[in-house]
């Protein structure tokens, strides 16, 4: 090639990637409550997580396309009540973390996440380094119901509240100085994100779960604030979805906005949808395009690829991803990492519920299907343990081991007050061949609203050729579980504790195999 037509094949491929579009969810994962801001090229993204651990999640992304887990806000479960670390019979489904907020602090050079927990206390936690340490600043005994965390110079605000939207400034040391109610609606609203733009105060609220409006003020953070619909019951694009709503928005450095709000995708959860946004001459927000969540659109700035969400992890960097969350807070005296790689999961608790077990361990299902497969050495498990993958929300199956034979166990459920209703039941078995010490377990789940809802689970003494068994579980697409399905890896004992499994990998791959 000549050196003018190297010159013209790359200026093709630049305006190639300048002509890239993406379309939504930009990432089909469970990850609801999104809020989110940019810090230099680089843009962070907090989510909910209510009782799995750590919580809330950080993404990461250079182009708000591409997204990557880099940590957590809230490193363990630390809220005063031991249904955190399902001790004394108790459980916490359904509390713990939800709709917080997670922002940097320019004043400090800090980066600072607030919750409210169990409708009574708000949290705060802070760390210098997002994918680092993060550790507790305090807490504050009132709840701030969907809180948004604003920094604006040295002063702290949190809007929040239902319906009635509140906006309280805190002192430096994260103390509450003030509070004040700020608007009062006639309609339902929660899920405040408050920004400071071009010197306007703005309350972005969402009516859930469909359309989304926003506060404005000209005047200062605490008002008075005029009220206008944003976007109304937007398509999201995907069949059988909910509307995309309660985001949050945030700019590029050559200033275009963008709306990161999150769909009802169930049996999946709630999966962010991202859309190009427009100010008018009074500050107004709405949406480029009315279907602007449901059309491919031009990325915001150059796509920066990330780690792929697919392949193998073979646990051998001695500490979890941050893609991975515990079912509840961990005993970590009960896991460990094996030379040469593999997660050890001794037994953590004597019981015979999968809900009551600790130490179960999940990632997200990767949608619209995808496919999870382990590799567990179960030499070390007696003969009432149950290590296996689940499909795990509060309606489950699993595939396990138990007494050397597979197991297909189905139906458990969680009941009144997210405590534990059944157990489930044995649907099938299947006997190994003799001195087996290596299974490979494998779930192909479908959580696409429009497709199948549909588990199929099957196992392998080879990781080679691979039988089903038993017939596909079809996963519950009720919200009030609020997060969605998710593969989980566990290991009880019925009878005592000291036994062990070794889960070798992990593999996810989108489709079936
Ligand atoms: C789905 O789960 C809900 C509880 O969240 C329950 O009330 C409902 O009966 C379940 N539906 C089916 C089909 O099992």
């Amino acid at each position: 090639m000549r050196y003018s037509s190297v010159l013209a094949a790359l200026s093709a491929v630049g305006s190639a990637l300048a002509q890239q579009t993406y379309t939504n969810p930009v990432l089909w994962y469970d990850l609801a409550d999104i809020d989110v801001f940019r810090k230099g090229n680089q843009y962070y993204y907090s989510a909910s997580t209510m009782s799995f651990s750590p919580g809330a999640p950080i993404l990461r992304s250079g182009d708000l396309v591409n997204w990557e887990f880099i940590g957590h806000s809230v490193p363990r479960l630390d809220f005063k009540d031991t249904a955190y670390d399902l001790a004394d019979g108790k459980q916490a489904y359904v509390r713990g973390i939800w709709a917080s907020s997670m922002q940097y602090r320019e004043y400090d050079n800090t980066f600072y996440w607030i919750g409210c927990v169990d409708f009574k206390t708000t949290y705060i936690y802070k760390a210098s380094d997002p994918a680092g340490t993060w550790s507790k600043v305090g807490e504050i005994g009132t709840c701030y119901y969907d809180c948004g965390m604003l920094f604006d110079g040295q002063n702290i605000y949190v809007a929040y509240g239902n319906t009635k939207i509140s906006v309280a400034q805190l002192n430096n040391d994260f103390t509450q100085k003030s509070t004040t109610q700020v608007y009062s609606s006639s309609i339902t609203i929660e899920g405040s994100h408050m920004k400071k733009i071009n010197n306007r105060y703005y309350i972005f609220v969402t009516q859930p779960a469909s359309n989304e409006y926003v506060l404005k003020s000209n005047s200062g953070p605490l008002g008075p604030y005029e009220f206008k619909i944003f976007t109304k019951a937007p398509a999201s694009g995907i069949q059988g979805s909910g509307n995309p709503h309660q985001g949050s928005v945030v700019d590029t450095p050559d200033g275009d906005w963008y709306y990161l709000s999150f769909i009802d995708a169930y049996p999946g959860g709630r999966s962010p949808a991202l859309a190009p946004f427009v100010f008018d001459s009074q500050g107004w927000p709405s949406l480029k395009a009315t279907n602007g969540f449901a059309i491919a659109n031009p990325y915001p700035v150059t796509p920066v690829p990330v780690k792929s969400t697919t392949g193998t992890d073979t646990f051998s960097s001695g500490k979890l991803g941050p893609q991975w969350e515990w079912n509840h807070n961990p005993d970590t005296s009960k896991f460990s990492f094996a030379a040469g790689g593999g997660l050890v999961l001794k037994t953590a608790s004597v019981t015979k519920d999968l809900y009551h077990a600790k130490n179960t361990l999940t990632h997200r299902i990767l949608g619209p299907d995808s496919t999870a497969t382990i590799q567990l050495d179960i030499s070390q498990m007696t003969s009432t343990d149950q290590a296996g993958l689940s499909l795990f929300r509060d309606n489950s199956a699993y595939i396990g081991i138990r007494n050397g034979v597979v197991i297909l166990q189905r139906d458990l459920t969680l009941g009144a007050n997210w405590n534990t209703l059944s157990t489930g039941r044995l649907e099938t078995s299947a006997s190994l061949p003799a001195k087996t010490t290596n299974v490979w377990l494998r779930l192909h789940a479908d959580i696409k609203p429009a497709g199948t809802h549909q588990g199929v689970f099957s196992y392998s003494t080879d990781g080679k050729s691979f039988k089903q068994l038993g017939t596909p579980y079809t996963m519950n697409t009720t919200y009030y579980f609020f997060i969605g399905y998710r593969f989980g890896i566990f290991n009880f004992a019925e009878q005592g504790l000291g036994g062990s499994v070794v889960v070798k990998s992990f593999d996810l791959a989108l489709g079936a195999k």
